[in-house]
């Protein structure tokens, strides 16, 4: 290992959402404890960390102080303000945790974080697939200094992590450029359905892609389906896809246009769930 963890680490989860939730209990056989902190979330947080087996801590400063690892996993809009939490709760502590960066963000948001909290102390990670409560189907991409700390950390559980580089950032620009094919690429179907229907051309243009091979129904029922859901957060994915874009010179409006249909999808579900 090129830095030292205690054998059994604290880790603190923020937040225990979906995913959240799913990484916080992948860790439990590894760490000492697994905490989160309950301030300020929803009861819908509150309780998928009870059903992981979690430790509530009352606030982030408290969870920053305590953690060894810290893993920032929250929508993709809050997570340079969370970063700018833990650098607060941290300013003055002599052992710095290690603060992975697991959210869907551009690299200059990564390298950001990492000047912020100092590139040493932050393992850039990205997660292509769903909450892992099974082996098999989600990957986590590291990388950052510490990857190696990190990956050896989820030995054994369902997220198979897997080590990029030293570079901070490539790990999310790796999912920026997945984005934009799992996320990016759907919102056409939305925006296609709403000019079509606005024109008055729906039923015939649904007859057009038919006959011309498209399963337009499938395509356009599983986007609605799952935007009406995560559409909210979405946005925020789609913006940081695109600021990865255009830094380095190319075209951003595929992901811009899709975040402004996602944000038409509404709020998030009032449930929080
Ligand atoms: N779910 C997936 O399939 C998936 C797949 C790959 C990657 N990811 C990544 O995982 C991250 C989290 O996704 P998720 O599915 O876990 O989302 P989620 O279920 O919506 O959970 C988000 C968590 O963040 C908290 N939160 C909400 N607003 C916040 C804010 N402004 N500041 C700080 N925390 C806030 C929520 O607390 P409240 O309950 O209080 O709102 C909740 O605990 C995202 O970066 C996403 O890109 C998710």
């Amino acid at each position: 290992m090129s830095t030292e963890l205690p054998p059994r680490p604290v880790i603190g989860i923020l937040h225990p959402g979906a995913m959240g939730a799913s990484i916080g209990s992948a860790l439990k056989g590894r760490a000492g404890a697994v905490i989160w902190a309950d301030a300020g979330r929803s009861q819908a947080t509150a309780k998928r960390a009870e059903l992981a087996d979690l430790v509530a801590v009352p606030d982030l400063a408290s969870l920053a102080r305590r953690s060894d690892v810290i893993v920032s996993i929250c929508p993709p809009h809050a997570a340079r303000d969370v970063a700018e939490q833990i650098a607060a709760a941290v300013d003055g502590r002599e052992q710095r945790p290690l603060v992975v960066e697991a959210n869907a963000v551009s690299p200059d948001t990564v390298a950001g974080i990492g000047a912020l909290l100092g590139p040493e102390h932050v393992v850039d990670g990205a997660v292509i697939g769903p909450p892992a409560w099974e082996k098999g189907r989600t990957v986590l991409w590291l990388a950052g200094r510490h990857a190696d700390v990190i990956a050896e950390l989820f030995a054994g559980t369902p997220f198979d992590a897997r080590v990029l580089g030293s570079e901070l950032g490539t790990a999310s620009a790796l999912k920026a450029c997945f984005a934009l094919q799992s996320k990016a690429l759907p919102a056409i179907w939305l925006a296609l359905d709403e000019a079509a229907r606005s024109f008055g051309v729906d039923a015939e243009l649904r007859g057009e892609l038919a006959r011309t091979g498209v399963d337009y129904p499938a395509a356009l029922g599983a986007v609605t389906a799952v935007a009406g859901t995560k559409g909210w957060r979405w946005v925020g994915e789609m913006e940081q896809a695109a600021d990865a874009f255009a830094a380095i010179g190319l075209p951003d409006g595929f992901s811009r246009a899709a975040a402004e249909m996602y944000l038409r999808s509404g709020p998030p579900p009032t449930t929080g769930a």
